[in-house]
């Protein structure tokens, strides 16, 4: 029939969109990436097909098996969801598997998630902009792929609002020192959410000076700016949150 590539939010199920848990209902199969939690996967019928192409660290599965693996799967007559972390146009590679889908003549559809580039902050409860504080934020991956243009740290120190780093854990002490090198002071705020809305959630917070040492484990979000500051949770209860100041 055709395939939805579908976001499946930071991790709470009930951060899931309805109609990304309506597919789910009636998924013939699901392929699903490693970020996609299991209390997601829960909501998924026994009956369904589950692949697992989960990219974890030091068993990638190639992108192009990924896409031709959709591609084989939407020319059955079925209903195929690939279900990805968050949205999947956000550092999904959701654009490559849609353009193989258009490329092989199969139909799909996107149905956007909620992104762990608003979610992840939310959570700590630091808004990405506030009046007088932030005007924007930038969204930006901390990864480096060999062959690709690595990000100017330094010309997005000047850019100005907030900086959200998505896969930015291995550099993070690079990354600081080239804001830093680019006109950031040393002491402006950071936090650091990881497994964001998940029972495994964990706030660090810290200075920009500190960020390369802060005790931060994978999957993070991390926000540098005026903002990072900011602790708007004063309703809930239970996450972890450290502090280095
Ligand atoms: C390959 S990117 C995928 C991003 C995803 N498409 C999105 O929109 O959130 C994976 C990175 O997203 C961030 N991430 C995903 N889920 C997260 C969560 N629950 N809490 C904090 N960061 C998360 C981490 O930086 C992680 O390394």
């Amino acid at each position: 029939m055709s395939v939805a590539l579908v976001g499946a939010g930071p991790g709470d199920p009930d951060l899931l969109t309805m109609k990304a848990a309506r597919l789910l209902a009636t998924a013939d199969v699901v392929v699903h990436d490693a970020l996609v939690g299991d209390d997601v996967l829960a909501l998924i019928p026994d009956h369904v097909e589950r692949i697992d192409v989960g990219k974890r660290v030091g068993k990638p599965v190639p992108q192009e098996m990924i896409s031709t693996l959709l591609v084989e799967l939407g020319r059955r007559d079925q209903l195929v969801v690939r279900l990805k972390g968050g949205d999947p146009f956000v550092f999904g590679r959701g654009g490559e598997e849609a353009l193989a889908l258009a490329e092989a003549g199969v139909d799909f559809e996107v149905v956007p998630g909620i992104t762990s580039s608003v979610a992840a902050p939310a959570a700590a409860g630091v808004p990405v902009t506030h009046r007088g504080v932030s005007a924007a934020f930038t969204v930006v991956t901390g990864h480096r792929r060999a062959g690709e243009p690595s990000v100017d740290w330094r010309s997005l120190a000047r850019v100005g609002g907030t900086i959200v780093i998505l896969m930015g854990v291995t550099h993070r002490r690079s990354i600081a020192a080239e804001l830093i090198a680019g006109g950031l002071p040393a002491e402006t705020p950071v936090a650091a959410v990881r497994s964001a809305t998940t029972d495994d959630e964990v706030v660090v917070r810290c200075s920009l000076a500190d960020l390369g040492h802060a005790a931060i484990e994978s999957p993070a979000t991390i926000v540098v700016g005026a903002v990072a500051s900011f602790d708007l949770r004063c309703l809930r209860s239970g996450a972890a949150t450290t502090s280095l100041r």
